[in-house]
C-alpha cells in the first residue's frame, strides 16, 4: 500500500511542477515513505533519515539550496512529534490518511525560516475525494487501494491505531481509477487493503457488493487483462469471491491469505478469532473452487506465550497448506498494542532459531511449488526487460517473476505464452510457446 501511496504523492505533486527523480541527491524535495508494521521498518526510518541529513547538508554546502524533507506513512502517523524532535532537519510530517495535504504543507514552508508542518488527522472526508484525478503512467502493472484500515484488532497489529477504522471506496471511485489506470497503459490491477476481502458498498441500485462483485465489474473493462487483490482475512473468504475465482477468468489464481499461526491457543491469544482447522477449511473451499489456486500466507514466530508444542502445531499446518510461497517474521512489540503488555516474551534466540526452521520449511514448499510448473504453459504478463540481452522479466499467473528471451523488441505489456523449461528458489525460467500469440 506504501508504494500506491508513494505513486499518488507522485500524481499529486505533478502538477505543482515536481518530477520524480531516482536519486534524491539533488532533489528539491525528499519525501521518505515509511511502515510501522514491524520494528525493523521502523529502524529503517530513522537510518535512514540520516543518510538524508547528509545527502541535504552536502546539497546546501555545494548549491546553497535547501531541500524540503517530509516524512509520510505510519512512522509518521505514530512517531510524528518524536521524528521533529529526533530529525529536526525534517520539515513535514504527514499520515496516510492526509498526504493529499501535502502540496499545502509544501506550500507553507517559509525558506528562510524552515517552520515544521505536521498533518497527521483521519479527515472525515476521505483522502480518495480530495485526490487529484490525474494518474500518470505506471507500467504495465498497477495498484489500486480499495479498503483502508482495520477493525479486527489482532492483538499484535498496530495497523487499526496507523491507519485507522476500516474504510471501503464506493463502486465510482474505484471503476473510475481503473478505467484511468487502464487508459495510461496498464494491464493488471492489484486491489489493496489491509482487509481487502472485507470490502463492500452499495451499488447504484441500492444492492450489497462485495469484492467478488466488485472483481466481476472491473473484470469488464476492455483493455485490464489480469486481476489481484491483496491482504485477505481467513473470516472473509465468502461465496463470492469463490464463485469469482471460478468464473472470472481474469482474476489469477493467486491468494495470500496470512495465518499467523498454526496453534489455537495462540490464535486466540492474538485474538484472530478463527481457529487453526477453520483456516484449513477455507483454503480446502478455496481449492474446491479453484483447484490449481496458489496459497501465499505470513506467520508470526515467538508470539508472546509460544510454546515449543506451539510452534510445531506451525510447522504441521504448513506442511497441511503446502504454500506457493509465504512471509514469516520475529514478533516484535508494537507500540499500544495489547500483545506488547504480555508476560511471557520468547527469547529472541528462540525466535530465530523457530524462524529458520519455518523459513527453511517454506523455501522447499517453494522450491517443490515451482518445480511443479516445470514443462506447464503459462500466460504471463511481460513486466520489464531483463538484464541480460533480449531477456525479459513477467509474471505467472501464480505470482512467479518469470524470465524469458525473445527477440521482439517491444513487449513489454503484452500477454505472452510461455512454456517453463527451469524453476528456482524465486523464480522460473522458459521460452515463448507461440511466437502467433506475441
Ligand atoms: N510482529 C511481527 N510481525 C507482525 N506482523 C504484523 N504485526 C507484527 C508484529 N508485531 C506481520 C503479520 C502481518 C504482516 C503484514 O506483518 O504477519 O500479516
Ligand atoms: Fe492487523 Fe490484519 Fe489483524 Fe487487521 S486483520 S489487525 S491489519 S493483522
Amino acid at each position: 500500500m506504501n508504494f500506491y501511496d508513494s505513486e499518488r504523492m507522485t500524481d499529486l505533486l505533478k502538477p505543482h511542477g515536481y518530477e520524480l527523480d531516482n536519486s534524491a541527491e539533488d532533489a528539491d524535495l525528499i519525501v521518505l515513505n515509511t511502515c510501522h508494521i514491524r520494528e525493523k521498518a521502523v529502524e529503517k526510518t530513522f537510518s535512514e533519515l540520516g543518510r538524508i541529513r547528509n545527502q541535504i547538508n552536502l546539497r546546501e554546502e555545494k548549491t546553497g539550496k535547501k531541500s524540503i524533507v517530509a516524512v509520510a506513512g505510519c512512522v509518521a502517523q505514530a512517531q510524528g512529534k518524536e521524528i521533529m524532535k529526533r530529525s529536526p532537519w525534517v520539515d513535514i510530517v504527514v499520515g496516510p490518511q492526509s498526504y493529499q495535504t501535502l502540496p499545502d504543507l509544501i506550500a507553507k514552508i517559509d525558506p528562510i525560516k524552515k517552520n515544521k508542518n505536521i498533518n497527521i488527522d483521519f479527515p472525515t472526508i476521505p483522502k480518495f475525494d480530495q485526490l487529484e484525478n490525474q494518474i500518470f503512467n505506471r507500467g504495465p502493472s498497477a495498484f489500486l487501494t480499495i479498503q483502508e484500515g482495520c477493525d479486527k484488532f489482532c492483538t499484535f497489529c498496530v495497523v487499526p491505531y496507523t491507519r485507522g477504522a476500516e474504510y471501503s471506496r464506493p463502486i465510482k471511485s474505484i471503476v473510475d481509477e481503473a478505467k484511468k489506470l487502464i487508459d495510461s497503459g496498464a494491464k493488471e490491477i492489484t486491489l489493496l487493503g489491509q482487509n481487502v476481502n472485507a470490502w463492500s458498498a452499495k451499488s447504484s441500485d441500492k444492492d450489497d457488493w462485495g469484492l467478488g462483485k466488485l472483481i466481476n465489474e472491473l473484470a469488464k473493462i476492455d483493455n485490464l487483462q489480469s486481476i489481484r487483490y491483496t491482504t485477505s482475512h481467513p473470516l472473509d473468504m465468502d461465496l463470492e469471491l469463490l464463485e469469482a475465482h471460478r468464473d472470472i477468468k481474469k482474476l489469477m489464481p493467486y491468494l495470500h491469505l496470512p495465518v499467523q499461526s498454526g496453534s489455537d491457543k495462540i490464535l486466540k491469544l492474538m485474538n484472530r478469532k478463527h481457529t487453526s482447522l477453520e483456516y484449513m477449511k477455507v483454503i480446502e473451499k478455496v481449492r474446491y473452487y479453484k483447484p490449481d489456486i496458489a496459497i501465499s500466507g505470513d506467520f508470526i514466530i515467538g508470539f508472546p506465550g509460544e510454546t515449543d508444542k506451539d510452534h510445531q502445531a506451525t510447522i504441521g499446518l504448513i506442511k497441511e497448506i503446502k504454500y506457493s510461497q509465504a512471509y514469516s517474521f520475529k514478533y516484535s512489540i508494537r507500540p499500544g498494542t495489547p500483545a506488547g503488555s504480555f508476560d511471557d516474551h520468547v527469547d529472541e534466540n528462540l525466535k530465530k532459531l523457530r524462524l529458520q526452521e519455518v523459513q527453511e520449511l517454506l523455501r522447499v514448499q517453494q522450491m517443490q511449488f515451482n518445480k511443479k510448473c516445470i514443462n506447464s504453459n503459462l500466460k504471463v504478463l511481460v513486466l520489464r526487460n531483463g538484464k541480460k540481452n533480449g531477456q525479459y522479466l513477467g509474471r505467472t499467473p501464480y505470482n512467479q517473476s518469470i524470465y524469458f528471451n525473445s527477440e521482439h523488441k517491444d513487449l513489454i505489456g503484452s500477454m505472452v505464452t510461455i512454456q517453463v523449461t527451469d524453476a528456482f528458489q524465486n523464480s522460473l525460467t522458459g521460452n515463448v510457446k507461440d511466437n502467433k500469440s506475441i
